[in-house]
C-alpha cells in the first residue's frame, strides 16, 4: 500500500525555471494516489501552464485570488485548510520574503498566511540571492516558525553559475512529504528489510600506558542514533562502537572497541555489507611505544617522550575499490575551516559515495550538543539541511539511504 494513499497536498509553484520539476512531482505523488491540487503564481505561469498542472494533477489549478467562481466554490481559506501539507516547489527568493514578512498579496501568499497546515519549501534561485543576507534571514525565521525546508542543492545553475540554489530532485521532495505526511509508513514499510549496515561511532583510545589513553571529545551520539534509525527501517545493523556514555540502540547489534586498530579490524569482520557509515571520530595517531606498564614519575626524571604513529585510516580502507566494497559508504567530515572545500577533497581522497559534513566551530554548540546541521555532499552536488535534533539528521539520513538503495 502506497505510503501517501489518500492523503492531500496542495502544491504552490511560484516563479522559475525550477518550476517545470513541479510536473515530475506531481506525477509522483499521484502515482501513490495522493490527491494533489494546485495554485499557481502569476510568475509561475511564465514558466507551466494551468493546463499541464491540471492534465497531471487530474485537479483544478488555482490561479487567481479575484477569481469569483473559485471563491465560491472554494474560498482560499478553506483551499489552505483541506489540505494534509502545503508545499511550495520552487519557492523563489521573493515568496520567501513574502513569507517572511506575512504578506497576503496573491493568492499563493494568503493561502500560506491563512494557513494551519504544515509547510514544506523547496527554494530554487540564483545561487547570490540564495545566499544574500536577506535570504538567509528570511530562511532562518520561517524555520523558526515551523516551516520545513527541503534542499537547495549545489551544482550547476540555468543561469551558468555554480553553488547553492538549485531546487531539490523530484524524488528528493517526495522523501521529504514522506516523512512529514507518513512516517510511520516510512518505517512500517522497512524498506532496508534484508541490507547489512555497519556503522562505526565514538571516538576511540589510544593507549600511552594501562592506564592513560589520548581520546577526543566525540559522545557517539549521532552514530548511535543513525544506527537506531537504519536498523528501525529494517537494516540488519552492526554498531562498531568505541568507548562511550549513551546507551546501545535498540535493534543494532553493538561491537565494542578502543583503539583504531581494533574498529579497523572488527569493521572488517563484519563485511559484507550494503551500507557502510563511518561517524565515528578515530583518533589519527598512536603512541608507537605505549608503555607495558604504568609509567611512573620519578624525581629528576624527565616527562616521558610519546612517539605517535598514524592509524588506519577505516572508511578510506573500506572504501577501496574491491568485491566487498558496501554499496554506498558515507563518511562524515567534521571541520572548523573551509567546511566544504575539506569535505569535497575528502569525498574523493577516501573514495566516498557521500559525506556528511557539519561545523564543528564552538561557536555553533554542535561538538557535544544535541543538534546538528549537516551538508550532504555528493559526486552530484550538495544539499543542504537544516539544523534540527540530531536524532532527525539521522532518521532523515536513513531514509536518504533507503530511497538512494530503492
Ligand atoms: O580525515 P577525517 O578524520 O576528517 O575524516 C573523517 C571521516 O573519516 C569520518 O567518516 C571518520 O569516521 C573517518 N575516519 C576513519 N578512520 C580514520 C580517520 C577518519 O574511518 N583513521
Amino acid at each position: 500500500m502506497s505510503k501517501l494513499a489518500g492523503k492531500q497536498v496542495l502544491l504552490i509553484v511560484s516563479g522559475g525555471i525550477a518550476a517545470f520539476k513541479a510536473l515530475e512531482l506531481i506525477r509522483l505523488l499521484r502515482r501513490q494516489a495522493c490527491a494533489v491540487s494546485c495554485v499557481l503564481t502569476r510568475n509561475g505561469a511564465e514558466f507551466v501552464t494551468p493546463l499541464s498542472l491540471q492534465a497531471l494533477s487530474e485537479s483544478k489549478v488555482y490561479t487567481d485570488l479575484f477569481s469569483l467562481t473559485d471563491e465560491s466554490e472554494m474560498g482560499h481559506i478553506q483551499l489552505s485548510r483541506s489540505a494534509d501539507l502545503l508545499v511550495v516547489v520552487p519557492a523563489s527568493a521573493d515568496l520567501l520574503a513574502r513569507m517572511a514578512a506575512g504578506m497576503a498579496d496573491d493568492l499563493a501568499s494568503t493561502v500560506l498566511l491563512a494557513t494551519d497546515k504544515p509547510v514544506l519549501v523547496a527554494p530554487a534561485m540564483n545561487v547570490r540571492m540564495w545566499l544574500h543576507a536577506a535570504t538567509q534571514a528570511n530562511m532562518r525565521l520561517l524555520q523558526s516558525r515551523g516551516i520545513q525546508v527541503v534542499g537547495p542543492d549545489e551544482g550547476a545553475m540555468a543561469c551558468n553559475e555554480f553553488g547553492p540554489g538549485r531546487m531539490s530532485e523530484p524524488a528528493a521532495i517526495l522523501s521529504a512529504i514522506e516523512a512529514l505526511l507518513a512516517p510511520d509508513a516510512v518505517v512500517a514499510s522497512r524498506p532496508l528489510e534484508g541490507r547489512h549496515a555497519l556503522v562505526t561511532s565514538g571516538p576511540t583510545h589510544e593507549p600511552i600506558d594501562p592506564v592513560r589513553y589520548i581520546a577526543n571529545r566525540s559522545s557517539g551520539r549521532q552514530g548511535h542514533a543513525i544506527a537506531a534509525e537504519l536498523a528501525a527501517l529494517g537494516a540488519r545493523v552492526t554498531l562498531v562502537s568505541g568507548p562511550v556514555s549513551v546507551p546501545d540502540p535498540a535493534g543494532a547489534n553493538v561491537v565494542r572497541v578502543e583503539t583504531a586498530a581494533e574498529m579497523l579490524h572488527a569493521c572488517q569482520a563484519a563485511l559484507p555489507a550494503d551500507i557502510a557509515v563511518f561517524a565515528a571520530a578515530v583518533a589519527d595517531w598512536r603512541v608507537a611505544n605505549a608503555a607495558e606498564g604504568k609509567i611512573k614519575k620519578q624525581p629528576g626524571v624527565a616527562a616521558p617522550n610519546l612517539e605517535l604513529v598514524p592509524n588506519p585510516d577505516i572508511l578510506a580502507t573500506i572504501a577501496a575499490t574491491g568485491p566487498s566494497r558496501p554499496r554506498l559508504v558515507v563518511g562524515f567530515a567534521a571541520e572548523t575551516d573551509d567546511l566544504m572545500a575539506n569535505a569535497q577533497s575528502k569525498l574523493i581522497r577516501k573514495n566516498a559515495d557521500w559525506i556528511v559534513a557539519n561545523d564543528v566551530s564552538p561557536s555553533t554548540g554542535i561538538m557535544g550538543g544535541e543538534e546538528n546541521a549537516v551538508h550532504i555532499i555528493t559526486a552530484s552536488g550538495v544539499e543542504d539541511w537544516p539544523r534540527v535534533p540530531k536524532q532527525q539528521v539521522a532518521r532523515r539520513l536513513a531514509q536518504r539511504i533507503a530511497d538512494w538503495l530503492r
